[in-house]
């Protein structure tokens, strides 16, 4: 079969967030969602249930809570108990309703950063003390040297927040580098919440997504894990997701945290959800070698330009660029506007950074490359 991922959409005037943030004359490439019209078996699934025309209040289809166990024996040989699942709107609740069910208000957070900002919003939502765990550049890489923290824990911290593979570094953490995480949680006695969002979207061919609740029973008993098809097969705007969470304590108190206010999900969105995990997989493979192409000609490209400097990321659709090297206040804006759209680095807590995101046509990265080469040249 094949599909094809050069083909442009126009979502300028649609109900895009990401091609409404800007005028025309800005080429968008910040939030994470890619240009990508989403595999036929969903976009069937969705028809046919469309079709059947009434939308009342729905049930989690057995066939979901089904789906997702299976998937997660087949791909990682974790054997995951179906009434471990709790089915979410969204990853980013997720983060929240944990940061909030297992941390009181003198109780800290432990986060990388650079990291999504969602993860640290959550601690500062919920007015949780937050610590931030750097992470450094070492052989190519962007690591985390959780030890390094240690002088400044006080015994109040509860809960290591992890992005596994992470965003905005893209790094895909190895078994040893997990089983470090994990020691470290045992040492501090932490809770961990590991974001799995990103777990299909592996661009190494020779790297596997490890799970990280599934090393052993004493990371699967402390941890939660949040999980959903909507970054792999692109139906953020749908939303289904996933917390697993195998000690039955801990989901007692998330589910008790999440009622009358995280509302159930949407039904169309699990219709998606489990055409997606179902029959989602030829057409992700070749999603997965158009974004590694992407990948590979744009740090190529990048790391030509004056000034600009980039890593390969490991996973993700998403490119960690510094800028630093630029003499501007703040690369966002500066390519802003010169008709480029990147996330601020400062959102994720690096000012001197932009994010990129290559989700998106060939074409479409050709015309970002220009664009980027004519901001450039405007500084030499
Ligand atoms: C690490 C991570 N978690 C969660 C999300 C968003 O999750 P959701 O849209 O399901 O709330 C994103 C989106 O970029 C993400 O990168």
């Amino acid at each position: 079969m094949t599909f094809n991922f050069d083909q442009g959409i126009d979502r300028r005037h649609s109900d895009s967030l990401k091609w409404n943030k800007y005028g025309d004359d800005v080429l968008p490439l910040w939030v994470a969602d890619t240009d990508f019209r989403s595999p036929d078996c969903i976009i069937d699934a969705l028809t046919a249930r469309v079709q059947h025309g009434v939308f009342g209040y729905g049930t989690t289809p057995h066939d979901f809570i089904a789906i997702a166990c299976q998937r997660m024996q087949q791909r990682y040989g974790w054997q995951v108990q179906p009434e471990w699942l709790v089915v979410l709107p969204g990853v980013v609740s997720g983060l929240n309703l944990a940061v909030r069910a297992f941390t009181d208000a003198q109780q800290s957070t432990i986060a990388p950063t650079p990291i999504y900002p969602p993860f640290r919003l959550a601690a500062k939502l919920a007015g949780r003390p937050q610590r931030n765990a750097q992470m450094r550049l070492e052989q190519g890489r962007w690591l985390m040297d959780l030890d390094a923290l240690a002088p400044q824990l006080d015994g109040s911290e509860k809960l290591l927040m992890l992005c596994h593979p992470h965003n905005p570094c893209g790094t895909v953490w190895r078994r040893d580098e997990l089983e470090a995480q994990l020691a470290f949680a045992r040492r501090h006695n932490l809770i961990v919440c590991s974001d799995e969002i990103h777990s299909d979207l592996i661009l190494e061919p020779d790297l596997k997504h490890i799970p990280f609740a599934s090393l052993s029973e004493d990371a699967e008993q402390r941890s939660i894990t949040l999980l959903s098809p909507s970054k792999t097969f692109n139906i953020a705007g749908l939303g289904a997701s996933l917390a697993i969470i195998p000690n039955a304590e801990l989901r007692e108190r998330f589910n008790q945290t999440r009622k009358g206010i995280v509302p159930e999900v949407d039904i169309l969105a699990l219709v998606a959800a489990c055409a997606a995990w179902r029959d989602g997989q030829p057409w992700l493979d070749a999603q997965l070698d158009y974004l590694r192409g992407n990948r590979d000609w744009l740090v190529n490209a990048v790391n030509q330009l004056p000034g600009l400097q980039m890593q390969s990321p490991e996973a993700t659709y998403l490119g960690w660029i510094n800028a630093r090297k630029l003499s501007v206040a703040s690369p966002a804006l500066f390519f802003e506007k010169h008709g480029l759209g990147f996330s601020p680095g400062r959102d994720f807590g690096d000012d001197a950074f932009i994010r990129i995101n290559f989700g998106c046509t060939r074409a479409t990265l050709e015309d970002a490359l220009q664009r980027m080469q004519r901001a450039l040249a405007t500084l030499a």
